[in-house]
């Protein structure tokens, strides 16, 4: 027998999960969530409510942000979303490259900034760089609202092409840029109304954000209502996770650390597995980081070490998230997450894939068209400012790698938990959706 996890001292357990915060995650995991999803499409009321919402998952108050461009003394305290508005006209995202030693936020202005900021990983996890980017391509539009139609028309496409292009793994990216530039086209690519477009498209990536937070608290929810619970008396629920996909990969909840907070919220015995994962460590910098101040009972692991710990059965079930889920249900995600979906096959252990169905792409038949970003050999050769491997060494660094369906125990969405054959569960989670967020047809009208 290993080490098993240790259990939070029991006062700093009770000084997380406070009255207050247990409250607010029964409702996360139920009501709230469903009369959320009746208010789609009332965008500013569901952006006010998931405003709250994050600000009371994450433990903090938009008073308590950090100053614009301000390290923090120390290491950094306080969970949160990775962007807010500063103004109608900036919005402000954490450098991610910068954590856990230091919080700040640097200023978006336009697409431009956006896509800069996705290429740099300053923000990065799928659903956040659709939103940040749906954000950035919205606040060009305010600047060129007075411009020409045709000055615009180049400018917006322009903006749409480089932040599509910032990242091409993640289908979130690429889904979001599309869903605003259809709105623009359908308002005419050259009318002459250019603070109507602005409007529109604030709206449109408002609209984006708010079904993110509503989905996400659905996907936390059916992803508890899977997880094992362990008999009275057994050791705490072994959790593995690879990657970060908490609020700040995701803007809100979270997908696969959304399921484990649900959790942990609503007090089941958990623990977490945090793979490393190498080479740019989001798990060790930031997965880490977020379950420290969520409460969360975690210990950090080479990722090599998964294997082993699922050979001595420390290993219950594996929550990862994904950059894209193809048609057939072959799943991108970071590197290193088919590893671990081989060895839990080999091991009997479940594979569970928490994505919501905007990572979900219909139009890539199966993993082998998925375009798999390579980057930079500095990923691999320096960490945090330290070289590591000689100069001019070779390296290959793909970002992801594909799971293939069959390896996957289930697919846990806003729409439920889906199992294979995925492709007719993914098209129906899809029509499921649509038909919850169309808007309601008044009595006698033929729809
Ligand atoms: O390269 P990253 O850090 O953007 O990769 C993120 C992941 O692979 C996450 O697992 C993924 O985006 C899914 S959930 C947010």
């Amino acid at each position: 027998m290993t080490d098993q996890p240790t259990e939070p001292a029991p006062e700093s357990r009770a000084e997380v999960a406070d009255p207050t915060r247990r409250q607010f995650f029964r409702q996360f995991a139920g009501d709230v969530i469903t009369s959320a999803a009746q208010v789609m499409g009332a965008v500013t009321e569901l952006r006010d409510r998931s405003a709250h919402e994050a600000s009371v998952l994450l433990g903090e108050t938009a008073a308590d942000a950090p100053p614009v461009e301000g390290a923090v003394d120390g290491t950094p305290t306080g969970f949160r979303t990775p962007f807010r508005f500063e103004s109608d006209t900036v919005l402000l995202v954490i450098d991610q490259r910068r954590l856990p030693e230091v919080l700040i936020e640097l200023p978006v202005r336009g697409a431009a900034d956006a896509a800069s900021m996705i290429r740099l990983m300053v923000v990065r996890g799928a659903p956040a760089i659709g939103q940040v980017a749906a954000i950035g391509l919205a606040l060009s539009a305010g600047i060129v609202a007075r411009s020409t139609p045709h000055t615009r028309r180049a400018i917006l496409e322009g903006a749409a092409n480089a932040l599509r292009n910032a990242r091409p793994t993640a289908v979130n990216l690429a889904w979001a840029v599309d869903r605003l530039m259809d709105r623009y086209h359908a308002m005419g690519d050259l009318s002459p109304d250019g603070a109507a477009i602005a409007q529109a498209l604030f709206e449109e990536a408002m609209a984006i954000v708010a079904e993110a937070t509503d989905d996400h608290g659905r996907l936390a929810e059916a992803g508890l209502a899977i997880l094992p619970a362990p008999a009275d008396g057994e050791r705490p629920l072994q959790i593995l996770t690879h990657c970060n996909t908490g609020p700040l990969a995701c803007g809100q909840f979270g997908t696969a650390l959304g399921v484990v907070q649900a959790a942990y919220l609503a007090e089941r015995p958990l623990h977490v597995w945090v793979d490393e994962t190498r080479p740019y460590l989001q798990g060790a910098r930031l997965t880490a980081w977020e379950l420290q101040q969520a409460g969360v009972p975690h210990t950090l692991i080479p990722d090599m070490a998964a294997g082993p710990l699922m050979a001595r059965g420390e290993v219950d079930v594996i929550l990862v998230g994904a950059d894209r889920v193809a048609a057939n249900g072959d799943t991108a995600n970071k590197l290193g997450t088919y590893t671990l979906a081989v060895l839990a096959a080999r091991h009997g252990i479940p594979f569970v894939v928490c994505a919501p169905l905007s990572s979900v792409d219909l139009a890539t038949p199966d993993g082998a068209a998925i375009p798999i970003e390579d980057r930079s050999a500095d990923e691999v050769t320096v960490i945090r400012g330290q070289r590591i491997a000689p100069e001019g060494t070779a390296v290959r660094n793909p970002s992801f790698d594909v799971t293939p369906a069959e390896l996957i125990s289930a697919i846990v969405t806003e729409e439920g938990v889906l199992r294979a054959p995925y492709e007719p569960a993914l098209r129906a989670a899809m029509d499921r959706r649509d038909a919850r967020r169309a808007p309601a047809q008044p009595a006698g009208v033929a729809g």
